[in-house]
């Protein structure tokens, strides 16, 4: 008896690392079928009237969010900045900017959203720090500090040393003279942002302390800014540097042994044959990737009313390892980036979507918002249901949800970051101050008097239930994150059609990018319900449907769940 009872606790015994490590790692895919909500603390919502945005603010309005159904909050950097890009000039990777609070109010926010099961994504920005910083401080007046080597020094300037700017147009050079110095630095972007030496082991050492110690304040990954960047080797030349793309492996394996499920979404605007030295040949390396190819083609496509340039690019991103997951959007922070465009397609986007030159930066992108270069509520909702059903996980751009506008008036890309729009009173309820530093859209049809909130909420077919719908409809679909996919001939060089399978489920979504109702005919006789009425808010009831033949109406979109 004893003996029997000895076997079988050490039978359990020995399952019990299994047991741990299944129930460690049961979330690990979370990304797959999540939707993300991208927005920056200063232009959400101001809790205490100073006219800044802040993490008590950010805090209040969870539910909101929580009821909008996201799963995962990334947020641009809060960190303490001289804010000459948005943030993306840190100052010190520690410590949050006091005007958004302190760190017990982070604290705080990020008990309550985990609370509500909602994930918080950071932007991990170590491409460079401000000029602030003190490493960069202490670098330029010694050249023995050990800081000196943190950074990207040469005595001569380079011959490339005006090739290479990421801001076109507004950036001059990519390497500067610093007087104090006495030394040539190198800066990818803005000269008030100098490049890490992120090949120097001792930067790197930093920034796993950067890294730790957010995951360890309950972060659930990073969205990691600028990596070709990152990994490049900037002595190897500015136009076609050696990147070393083995960090990236490095940071992954960093951050999932401090965390298991933590995730690693990539900003690298790359071509397609690149794509797997970020993933990782075996999804090793970024589980995640912004499809910025797509992103153009797609626009390319909505210009043109045609999909082929767009199902080309699905097709041209598709091989890519089993756990790596694209992440799909339509507008973000930065300019719509049309780089990746031969120069005549960029022509007819910029045609249909940015046709003056104020709407235009950087000599390859567009700075306005969705909602005014779609400029029709059908369209809007087309792109929309479109890119959540692209294969990977959507990501939203904050007050997309409500068909927020752009501000011209507003230098470079804050155009696109003014406060979201929460009701009809004064700074669209963003804020009590007098004064806002970032100013509300007051004027035309996208002022905070037309487009809010409060209003939105209030009827049940705007744009903000609508999408909130749809991200229920998402989610109910997880053949689209998971599945395997393909594109199949709708008969009409307008629609597109894709075709998932994941188990037993599959799932036909077809768009139409026309204004126009098209008639649509498919190779095969298919059976299935169409769910997508669910997000039009209509009583319609969905009976079983033959689909082979049929029309579909201008700037339609339909999702049918198919019976096998
Ligand atoms: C990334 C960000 C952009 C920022 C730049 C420099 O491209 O998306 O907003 O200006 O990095 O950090």
């Amino acid at each position: 008896m004893i003996n029997r009872n000895y076997f079988i606790s050490i039978f359990f015994l020995l399952l019990f690392p299994y047991f741990l490590s299944a129930q460690d790692n049961s979330n690990e895919y979370w990304y797959k079928n999540s939707v993300i909500y991208n927005l920056d603390v200063d232009s959400f919502y101001d809790s205490d009237g100073d006219g800044i945005g802040d993490f008590k603010g950010l805090t209040e309005k969870l539910p909101y969010l929580k009821s909008l159904g996201i799963d995962a909050l990334w947020l641009a950097p809060f960190q303490k900045s001289p804010l000459k890009d948005n943030g993306y000039d840190i100052e010190d990777y520690y410590m949050i900017h006091p005007d958004y609070g302190t760190g017990g109010d982070l604290v705080e926010f990020m008990y309550e959203a985990n609370k509500l099961g909602i994930r918080i994504i950071t932007d991990l920005v170590i491409n460079h720090t401000s000029d602030q910083h003190i490493w960069f401080q202490e670098a330029v007046k010694d050249e023995n500090s050990i800081y000196r080597d943190y950074y990207v020094w040469s005595k001569e300037r380079p011959d490339d040393y005006n090739e290479g700017m990421v801001f076109p147009g507004v950036q001059e050079q990519t390497w500067t003279f610093h007087p104090e110095a006495g030394e040539y630095y190198y800066h990818r972007f803005y000269e008030f942002q100098p490049d890490l030496n992120n090949l120097n082991p001792a930067v790197q050492e930093e920034m796993r302390k950067v890294m730790g110690y957010w995951l360890w304040m309950g972060v659930a990954g990073f969205r990691l800014d600028a990596v070709p960047f990152i990994i490049e080797d900037p002595y190897t030349g500015v136009e076609d540097p050696e990147l070393h793309y083995d960090m990236v492996k490095q940071i992954r394996q960093f951050i999932q042994w401090r965390r298991s499920d933590a995730l690693l979404l990539g900003e690298a605007n790359v071509m397609p044959d690149e794509n797997k030295n970020y993933f990782g040949d075996d999804g090793d390396g970024m589980q995640m990737l912004f499809n910025f190819f797509v992103n153009q083609h797609l626009f390319y496509s909505f210009a043109t009313e045609e999909v082929s340039r767009l199902t080309a690019s699905l097709e041209a991103t598709k091989d890519i390892p089993e756990n790596s997951q694209w992440a799909h959007f339509l507008r973000n922070h930065d300019e719509l980036d049309l780089g990746r465009l031969s120069d005549e397609q960029r022509a007819v986007v910029f045609d249909n979507f940015g046709p003056d030159e104020d709407m235009q930066i950087y000599e390859r992108g567009i700075r306005r918002r969705l909602a005014p270069m779609l400029d029709d509520t059908r369209r809007i909702k087309m792109a929309y249901s479109l890119m959540f059903s692209l294969p990977g996980t959507p990501v939203i751009r904050y007050g997309d949800e409500i068909g927020m506008g752009d501000d011209l008036s507003l230098p470079e890309r804050e155009a696109v970051r003014t406060p979201m729009q929460w009701s009809a009173v004064k700074n669209a309820g963003f804020s009590t101050a007098d004064h806002l530093e970032n100013p509300v859209i007051d004027k035309g049809q996208y002022s905070y008097r037309q487009v809010n909130v409060l209003q939105q909420q209030q009827d049940p077919n705007s744009l903000l239930n609508w999408t909130s719908r749809l991200i229920k409809l998402r989610k109910s679909c997880p053949e689209i994150g998971m599945g395997d996919w393909e594109l199949i001939s709708t008969g009409s060089p307008h629609v597109l059609g894709i075709k998932y399978e994941f188990g037993s489920r599959s799932l036909l979504v077809l768009h139409n990018l026309s204004a126009a109702s098209q008639d649509i005919v498919l190779q095969d006789n298919f059976q299935g319900y169409r769910i997508s009425n669910s997000l039009e808010n209509s009583k319609e009831k969905t009976g079983i449907r033959e689909l082979q033949e049929f029309s579909i109406k201008g700037y339609g979109y339909e999702w049918y769940q198919l019976e096998n």
